[in-house]
């Protein structure tokens, strides 16, 4: 049986990672879409840093998709969706499914309802799956939701988790503001233009899957400052002592059913002695916590997306969320093997 064949749309850090455990378990690169001009005409498998693939990069996005016809999309460009739809709907479009690590589809219904039922109403007719997933589908929503399924009642969830800026490529420091001034991040923070948190839609994410409505969300959101000279390796550049290493988002989510949900989540370039961390109490009958110490985030994020594209490529077609999914396991066999 052949593994499902996969086009990289992004070939990043997240990227790279993911082009080496998909070829590990089996898929098939038939092509790569980056978007800079040094990598295009690259092999694919030299970008991600592992044995060449026999597959060229390319910027034309639309073309890769038409001349490979792939199973699968996997999209790890960006995390709102302002710039993840247009990239969504040119694959939904063609009847290609997508999976993707982009923060804000992971539960969008809420943040972006004209744009998800979009992507949603688009994938059906084209007879094409969209799942968003990551380190939040197991860290931040299908660990807790389980958890959930263990008490009898409860009157709030809090979550408060830590992730190192620097684990990841610089997309995602750019949106962690690091390196800016105290004053730029203020005046970035204080813009109704500023996307929905992380925190936010992960939080709405887990209320679906506790069977909860969301009433109101609020977000309050703090700078780390550097307290001296700290380097960031995704930017390539020295953070200054007063500049942004990154922020914290208090997100909370009151729902119809009584729960609160929180959570309280870091996301910044780390200085010595720091690790990620991911912490949870449920306040209820009986009361319950749980600690994830020194998390490999961006390992586990890239790992969750390629155990779940069998569940991606068995969905009905249509904006398809986490908790929609079977639950989260572990792929041991060649991915080709769990596909219907
Ligand atoms: N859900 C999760 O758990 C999770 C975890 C980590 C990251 N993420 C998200 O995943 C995204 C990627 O993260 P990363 O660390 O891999 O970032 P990264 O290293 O900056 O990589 C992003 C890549 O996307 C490419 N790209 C951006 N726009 C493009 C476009 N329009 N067409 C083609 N390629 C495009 C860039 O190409 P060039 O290099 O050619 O410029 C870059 O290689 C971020 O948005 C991040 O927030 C999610």
């Amino acid at each position: 049986m052949q593994g499902p064949k996969v086009v990289m749309y992004g070939i990043g850090s997240m990227g790279s990672i993911i082009t080496r455990m998909i070829v590990e378990k089996g898929a098939i690169v038939v092509g790569g879409i980056c978007r800079s001009e040094d990598k295009v005409g690259r092999d694919v498998g030299e970008i991600a840093g592992i044995a060449t693939l026999g597959v060229a990069a390319s910027s034309d996005a639309q073309r890769v998709l038409d001349a490979t016809r792939p199973d699968l999309v996997v999209m790890t460009i960006a995390s709102y969706m302002e710039d993840v739809l247009g990239p969504m709907l040119m694959c939904l479009e063609r009847g290609i499914d997508v999976i993707s690590l982009a923060e804000e589809p992971l539960y969008s219904w809420n943040t972006s309802p004209a744009e998800s039922a979009r992507l949603d109403a688009t994938a059906r007719a084209h007879g094409a799956t969209l799942v968003c997933t990551g380190h939040q589908d197991g860290y931040w929503v299908s660990l807790i939701s389980t958890m959930l399924g263990t008490v009898h009642s409860f009157t709030e969830v809090r979550g408060k988790s830590t992730w190192n800026v620097d684990s990841f490529g610089p997309e995602l420091a750019r949106d962690q503001q690091v390196g800016t001034t105290a004053e730029e991040f203020e005046a970035w923070n204080a813009t109704a233009t500023r996307p929905p948190t992380f925190g936010r839609v992960s939080l709405h994410s887990l209320a679906a899957a506790a069977g909860l409505t969301p009433l109101k969300s609020t977000t309050t959101t703090t700078a780390v400052l550097a307290e001296s000279p700290t380097p960031c390796a995704a930017l390539d550049l020295t953070v200054q002592a007063g500049e942004v290493l990154g922020f914290t988002d208090i997100d909370i989510v009151e729902t119809r059913e009584g729960p609160v949900l929180m959570h309280e989540m870091t996301g910044k370039v780390y200085v010595a002695g720091e690790s990620d961390s991911n912490e949870w109490t449920v306040e209820g009958e009986p009361t319950l916590s749980l600690l994830n110490s020194d998390l490999p985030t961006h390992l586990t994020t890239c790992a969750t997306l390629v155990n779940r594209i069998p569940d991606v490529l068995n969905a009905a077609p249509g904006y398809v969320t986490i908790d929609q999914l079977p639950r989260l396991r572990y792929r041991p066999l060649p991915l080709a093997a769990y596909i219907d």
